[in-house]
């Protein structure tokens, strides 16, 4: 029995559920907004019997998915998946994302390269015209490497510190064991620029700039989706 949903995030997971089918390989985002989605495959595994099978792109999303009863298997054991739902901190005009604002962004940019689809789904308040307009830039350092890789960028025009954990005591560790630089660049240089600099840097791990990944955004306003494909 379908569900009628509590709000936007909700109708565009619910939405997004519907491109998957039976036999398929899903990845699962995490997020809130990926939370949802997780809870209508799995409600349809039961009342629809859909067969599925996931990979999650974090701890938190992998215990989620099989309390609710859904296969996971890991990343180690395959090369693509057939879909990959997650959500977006920010989402431009051409379908850049950022992402990485709960650090499991390692995980999260494997999985939307591995999917011959990734689907972005978000409500309306994530679209803006430029990454970094909301927020700062996610960038995943080795711990080792945090100074000399601040440094490079540092003189790439990049502004920021690292991350602190919740409680202001101590640094922000990713799911992936890398420190968060947290960067704003120059509202100028473009975001395949960006993404191409940060990528040669050395000491990073990744990055929360998703470029030309995506297949399409999904984006919910007032229980309407519009649907917005490469
Ligand atoms: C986590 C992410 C999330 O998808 C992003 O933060 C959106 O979260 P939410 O759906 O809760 O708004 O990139 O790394």
């Amino acid at each position: 029995m379908s569900i009628e949903p509590i709000n936007d995030k909700q109708a565009v997971a619910i939405h997004a559920a519907k491109y998957v089918k039976n036999g398929m390989l899903v990845g699962l985002g995490t997020g809130s907004t990926a939370n949802y989605f997780i809870e209508e495959l799995a409600r349809r595994q039961k009342d629809e019997r859909l067969k599925v099978t996931t990979i999650a792109s974090s701890n938190v999303s992998m215990i989620k998915a099989q309390s609710l009863g859904l296969n996971v298997i890991a990343l180690a054991q395959v090369a693509e998946i057939d879909l990959y739902v997650d959500g977006a901190d920010e989402i431009t005009p051409d379908m850049t994302l950022l992402k990485g604002r709960g650090y499991d962004l390692v995980l999260e940019k494997l999985l939307a390269k591995a999917a011959k689809q990734f689907l972005v789904v978000a409500d309306k308040s994530k679209l803006v015209e430029r990454i970094g307009t909301n927020y700062a830039i996610p960038i995943e350092v080795m711990p080792m490497a945090w100074k000399a890789a601040k440094h490079s960028l540092e003189e790439a025009g990049g502004v920021g510190e690292l991350r602190q954990n919740v409680a202001k005591d101590g640094l922000t560790v990713s799911s992936h064991g890398s420190l968060v630089l947290d960067m704003a660049f120059d509202k100028s240089i473009s975001e395949q620029t960006l993404n191409a600099l940060i990528n040669n840097t050395p000491g990073v791990v990744e990055h929360g700039i998703f470029y030309g990944l995506t297949s399409a955004v999904l984006i919910a306003e007032n229980g309407h989706i519009e649907e917005r494909w490469r």
